[in-house]
């Protein structure tokens, strides 16, 4: 998406702009004030206060037991730091799936006690409802199909979706959130032939992670393209930079210069 808007803010609007004009829409997640500041100032389209939070904050081995009330104070943090990207909260595992109602006063929670400007839930023919419901109460929606992280233990772990003839449930899904009003939808974790057919039969923009290039953008967890995480990294992910091996340097470095006696030095004392 162009920057020629630096100072002003992202919004929905310019979303369907920029798939129409062909501009690639960018995405991170974030979940505090200084990454967000960061990115924003990288001219990052759209910051994704994601429930991955759970992992890269929590620490919790799945995104599933995170809740709201954790989630808001992170939201808050990012929707402060930005002046241009549009700030999106995700909708927590148990936060919508009770139907439209839910959908809805989780969906205020965020807008009043966040002050985000978006909001996402996972779930496309089945969350149809819900996003209509929070469409309709002038919340935008962003819906996320595919492989959908909160449903780890129905796929059983993290499964490619919509191989073969899984596709056209793929393709339903999308048209299913379309109809009810998301103003873009991420695709996870799904063939790139099939994120083709799903960004040509919808007209709403398609954010890929894992979905190859015929999408209108692109998402990724910041951790993951920063290479702070440790261990293995899905395919999908490509490291930008090494912040834990830049990180664990200056750690010891710290370590070794205040135990050696060598930190800190006159210029870090005050007369
Ligand atoms: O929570 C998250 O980080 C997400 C992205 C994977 C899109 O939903």
């Amino acid at each position: 998406m162009s920057d020629e808007t630096a100072v002003k803010r992202v919004r929905t609007r310019h979303f369907g702009q920029a798939r129409e004009a062909g501009t690639p829409i960018t995405g991170l997640t974030s979940y505090d004030a200084l990454t967000a500041g960061i990115f924003d100032e990288a001219g990052i389209d759209f910051l994704l206060v994601g429930d991955s939070a759970a992992n890269v904050v929590f620490g919790y081995e799945s995104t599933v037991p995170v809740t709201m009330d954790e989630l808001i104070p992170l939201a808050r943090a990012v929707a402060g730091a930005t002046r241009r990207a549009l700030v999106v909260a995700d909708l927590p595992f148990g936060s919508y799936e009770l139907g439209a109602d839910q959908a809805l006063s989780s969906a205020f929670r965020f807008m009043k006690e966040a002050g985000v400007h978006a909001v996402k839930l996972e779930g496309g023919v089945r969350s149809e409802e819900q996003i209509s419901r929070v469409v309709e109460a002038g919340i935008p929606v962003m819906a996320h199909i595919g492989y959908t992280p909160q449903s780890e233990h129905k796929f059983g772990g993290h499964v490619v979706q919509g191989r073969g003839d899984a596709a056209d449930a793929v393709i339903q899904d999308a048209l299913a959130v379309e109809r009810a009003g998301a103003f873009a939808v991420v695709l996870e974790m799904v063939p790139s032939d099939v994120a083709a057919r799903v960004t040509e039969a919808v007209s709403i923009p398609t954010i890929g992670i894992g979905a190859g290039t015929q999408v209108s953008g692109q998402i990724l967890v910041w951790s993951d393209f920063a290479g702070l995480n440790g261990g293995r990294y899905p395919r999908f992910v490509k490291k930008f930079a090494d912040l834990r091996g830049q990180l664990l340097e200056a750690a010891r470095s710290y370590r070794d210069e205040v135990v050696g006696g060598t930190f800190p030095g006159p210029e870090h004392q005050f007369e």
